[in-house]
């Protein structure tokens, strides 16, 4: 199969990497130069684990390349794949879809011989229609159809998903597409990959009802922790206690800062938006979008009380800054929240983060940035750990507490039992669990 993919952003790249990983002939298409140059030097743009060898590997077998040029790389696929940005528009939340409906328009100049055009992006329910409507507009003549193939990929372990998937959806409106479709995805049979095939609306609203779901699981779980905390309940307990009810299921009952990246923020606020256009507003994805909004900054707060009301003049060492390990992905993080909370509070921030302190300083350049956890500890009067990046997970208590001037850490993703911290005379403050004495 050929494919083109157009968009070499995260989600582009990730699946045409994969699929060229299948045996597939891939072309990504991007229109920054800039972007496609370091591609074809072997440089990735972002951070995601497996990604560097995986393309490298395919690009080296002759069946990975890239290019700005996308009218030879559409009129040589038999399927396109938009993998276009999808931003929340300013002002009123819903899905940006100007790159989808561009890359529309310029995929129907180029179209030549049956093509499925895939939808990949994240796209509100009848988007589908609307890209099939601007292709027939501009090329009457042209033999193609248009499908739905939302991703289920979690930044940081995006291969994996891709490669291994809980399921694989397709929204095709007709056969023949169907079976290209089928045809993309025939590697992954042996993994036994259960692939659904539905109408396009159906496989639209099936990704956005997925992500408002595990939203809306976190949002639950985020409040009976702070239910926990006012009765002397553990969190981590009741989320055990849950989880092994398999109707509950075990998975993202992780209670912390609050959800942020790429997704589920911008997800769930599209679904709200387009809910409450059609006229049947979800109140329960609303009250989700509300909540967790202000948990981030109430995450601030917590900060202070922990301080003991105060965090005027004092130094706050962050560790983690992107919205989650193992990505350096910086977009709807909740310590965005939490550096500008504190910061209002009077404090001063150095924060610490494996991968994410490049994109973190175009964002926040008014702090200070250390190399390892513990000079950024150093001196400091709280230590907070923000993201559970297995480089935190062994932290020695023994040097932190020599070193820092107050001994206090707040453990906002429960990476630590309270009780080994305290050990070492800090204040230790987790999310949902009760606070041992000191
Ligand atoms: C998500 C979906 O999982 C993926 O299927 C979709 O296609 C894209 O959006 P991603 O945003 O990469 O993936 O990360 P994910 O691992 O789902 O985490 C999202 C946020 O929820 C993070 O901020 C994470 O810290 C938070 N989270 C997750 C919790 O707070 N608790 C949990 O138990 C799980």
């Amino acid at each position: 199969m050929k494919i083109a993919m157009i968009g070499a952003g995260y989600v582009g790249l990730v699946s045409g990497a994969c699929f060229a990983d299948f045996g597939h002939t891939v072309c990504c298409v991007d229109n920054d130069p800039a972007k496609i140059e370091a591609l074809e030097q072997g440089r990735i743009p972002i951070f995601e684990p497996g990604l560097n060898t995986l393309v490298a590997d395919n690009v080296r077998q002759n069946r990975l390349t890239f290019t700005t040029d996308l009218t030879s790389a559409v009129a040589a696929a038999d399927t396109v794949f938009i993998a276009v940005g999808t931003p929340s528009r300013r002002g009123d939340g819903f899905a940006d879809l100007s790159y989808v409906y561009a890359a529309a328009r310029d995929i129907a100049a180029a179209l030549t011989g049956y093509t499925v055009v895939v939808t990949k992006s994240t796209v509100p329910v009848g988007t589908g229609d609307e890209v099939e409507r601007i292709i027939r507009e501009a090329r009457p003549d042209a033999d193609f159809a248009v499908v739905s193939n939302p991703e289920f990929l979690r930044e940081g372990a995006a291969i994996g998903d891709f490669k291994r998937p809980d399921r694989i959806v397709i929204g095709a409106d007709d056969a023949r597409a169907a079976n290209v479709m089928n045809e993309v995805y025939r590697p992954l049979y042996l993994n036994q990959a259960p692939i659904l095939v539905t109408g396009r609306r159906t496989a639209e609203l099936t990704k956005y009802a997925a992500n408002a779901f595990l939203a809306t699981k976190i949002t639950f779980i985020n409040e009976i922790a702070d239910l926990c905390e006012q009765v002397g309940a553990n969190v981590q307990e009741v989320a055990r206690g849950i989880g092994l009810d398999n109707r509950i299921g075990s998975k993202f009952l992780h209670a912390g800062p609050g959800y942020g990246g790429s997704c589920f923020p911008k997800d769930t606020l599209a679904l709200v938006k387009t809910a409450q256009d059609c006229g049947t507003p979800i109140r329960l994805v609303e009250a989700v979008v509300a909540v967790n909004d202000q948990r981030k900054r109430a995450m601030a707060r917590k900060i202070v009380t922990a301080c003991g009301g105060s965090v005027r003049g004092k130094t706050i060492a962050l560790l983690g800054l992107t919205f989650k390990p193992n990505t350096d992905d910086m977009r709807d993080a909740p310590s965005l929240s939490i550096v500008a909370g504190l910061q209002d509070a009077g404090a001063r921030i150095r924060a610490h983060d494996p991968e994410g302190m490049e994109g973190a300083k175009h964002l926040m350049p008014d702090i200070a940035y250390a190399d390892d956890p513990y000079s950024c500890a150093e001196g400091a009067d709280a230590l907070v750990i923000v993201t559970e990046w297995n480089a935190f997970r062994a932290l020695d208590w023994a040097l932190l507490a020599d070193s820092m001037a107050v001994r206090v850490v707040v453990d906002l993703r429960n990476v630590y039992r309270g009780e080994d911290v305290a050990r070492h005379g800090f204040h230790y403050v987790g999310i949902g669990v009760p606070t041992p004495e000191a």
